[in-house]
């Protein structure tokens, strides 16, 4: 059932079972993080490998400091800025944190979202939740409530409706390196102009840092039910003559007779508006009568590294 009953969705939490939220990033998937039981039925709901771990999410730092070591110095500053957003950081945990939810790691996961129903959804709770986006593992992010229930209707019992991701792409992850450098893990909904300007240096974020492996950061993820390329739209035209095209592209129209829906993420070419509507692009695209999907690469700046990053993942090399 969809519906925006916060004590209803408490009450289910509550109880051990999973529920859909919104945030301001993408729809979740959440059950009490403190409980392996409930946690396991994230996994389960998700057809997720339990080796790839799960962000936790509350609604305060004092309740972050119950469940971790420390928030290291050089992150404090940052976390105050970002949080509530679409930032996420990897801590030590405390024993509370099951090794399920970190997929065996001693670094856990954490964020503060920035949604109201959920924010008000995690005061209501004695524990923090344990939340992936919500969609069946591998495929395309929810970015509304229909597009949960499109994937998962049969296997939740209550979908709590937010309105449509107002960020729309998943939360950046970062860490503190070895040498007390703050590094990203994923791109996302901070940009690493915003990280910089905040730090005083540029994060590393092409290379991951030994020290803590990433599990589960999958090459292949987001995936539409139809193949999708990324590149110069004429020139895949051009490689794939005789099928039908839904076309994804930044501003720009494309004439041909072989597309037979276009979708233009933002006509003024704000990112911003791309990045929130990428995923609601994705699921009309191969809901469309396509055989493929043609999508543009994105300037790579701004919201547009993880618009790219997201595309990459979910496209056929
Ligand atoms: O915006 C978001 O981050 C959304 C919303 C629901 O908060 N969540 C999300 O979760 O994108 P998910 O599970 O789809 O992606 C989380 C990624 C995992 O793929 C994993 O690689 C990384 O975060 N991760 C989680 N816990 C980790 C840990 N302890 N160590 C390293 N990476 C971790
Ligand atoms: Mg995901």
């Amino acid at each position: 059932m969809i519906g925006t009953d916060i004590s209803h969705a408490s009450n289910l939490l509550q109880k051990g079972k999973v529920v859909a939220i919104p945030t301001e990033t993408v729809y979740g998937l959440a059950a009490n993080a403190f409980s392996s039981d409930a946690v396991l039925k994230i996994f389960s709901i998700k057809k997720r490998p339990l080796f790839n771990p799960l962000i936790v999410h509350t609604d305060s730092i004092e309740k972050i400091n119950q469940f971790v070591e420390e928030i290291p110095k050089p992150l404090k500053n940052i976390l105050h800025h970002f949080w509530p957003g679409p930032i996420t950081v990897l801590l030590k945990k405390k024993i509370q944190i099951p090794d399920l939810v970190t997929g065996g790691s001693s670094y856990v996961a954490v964020r503060i979202p920035k949604h109201e129903m959920t924010l008000s959804l995690l005061k209501s709770l004695p524990f923090p939740i344990a939340a992936p986006s919500a969609n069946l593992f591998g495929r395309i992010s929810p970015t509304s409530a229909l597009h949960v229930s499109a994937q998962l209707r049969n296997r939740i019992e209550y979908i709590l409706d937010g309105g449509l991701c107002e960020i729309g792409i998943e939360s950046t992850i970062i860490f503190l390196n070895e040498t007390s450098k703050v590094e990203v893990l994923r791109t996302g909904g901070v940009s690493i102009e915003a990280l910089t300007s905040m730090l005083g240096y540029e994060p590393m974020y092409k290379k991951t840092s030994q020290s803590i492996i990433a599990p589960g950061m999958l090459k292949s993820h987001y995936a539409p039910k139809i193949p999708l390329y990324i590149g110069e739209i004429k020139t895949m035209i051009e490689n794939n003559i005789g099928m039908k095209i839904c076309v994804i592209s930044f501003s720009e129209i494309f004439a041909h007779p072989q597309i037979i829906k276009q979708i233009i993420l933002s006509k003024n070419k704000d990112l911003h508006e791309a990045a929130k509507k990428l995923f609601g692009a994705m699921h009309e695209a191969e809901d469309s009568n396509a055989d493929i999907i043609l999508s543009e690469i994105f300037p790579n700046v701004g919201l547009g590294i993880a618009i790219n990053d997201r595309l990459k993942r979910a496209s056929i090399k």
